[in-house]
């Protein structure tokens, strides 16, 4: 793979808020993008995660009520597949390491796992939002997770619909996002 077909999956993945509700991503390709995610990196190696994965209609349908509070997220109503991610027990060592430097080492975890994710499974053209907004204990009903975990962040998945452009990417000027100090 080189940095140009890098620099496309980047731009083409996109949060998708318009989903084919006639599409649905095979169990294998989920297992084989969720297997992938599993390589993404973690303080102290800790992989602070669960996920849970679904395409099965009924979870579908409760899920993406499940991630509508206030109004929200309703493009969810069509998308086919869900990942759950939710926070597992942290080894020792990234505990010690979050009480000394007092950095949140789990957030950041999960953050690149879900980045992980999200360009993996675009990388076998599957589309997905990821979503802070959800209820959590709802969510945990629908899959049966069990009290101790927290749920996270949720990623909806599916193909987008015809119809759904890729977008221009909205971003801050690099000027106030970066610094390049290079010789
Ligand atoms: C932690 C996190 C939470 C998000 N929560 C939501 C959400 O609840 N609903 C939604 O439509 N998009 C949500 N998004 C998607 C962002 O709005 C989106 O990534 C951002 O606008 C950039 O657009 P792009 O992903 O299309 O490049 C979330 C993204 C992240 C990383």
């Amino acid at each position: 793979m080189t940095l140009e077909d890098m620099k496309k999956l980047f731009e083409t993945r996109q949060s998708c808020r318009k989903y084919n509700p006639d599409r649905i991503p095979d169990s294998q390709t989920l297992k084989e993008i969720t297997e992938m995610s599993m390589m993404s990196p973690s303080a102290c190696n800790s992989q602070p995660w669960k996920v849970y994965v679904t395409n099965v209609p009924e979870k579908v349908r409760g899920l993406s009520k499940s991630v509508q509070p206030f109004g929200a997220n309703k493009f969810a109503d069509k998308c086919t597949a869900f990942a759950v991610i939710t926070e597992t027990a942290a080894c020792a060592s990234e505990k010690i390491g979050v009480k000394y430097t007092k950095r949140d080492f789990i957030s950041n975890d999960l953050g690149i796992l879900c980045a992980h994710y999200v360009l993996a499974a675009k990388s076998a053209d599957i589309d997905s939002c990821i979503l802070g907004l959800f209820e959590e204990k709802a969510v945990k009903a629908v899959l049966d997770i069990p009290e101790d975990l927290k749920v996270r962040l949720v990623i909806t998945l599916g193909y987008a619909a015809e119809d759904d452009k890729i977008r221009d990417k909205v971003r801050k000027d690099l000027g106030d996002t970066c610094e390049f100090i290079l010789q």
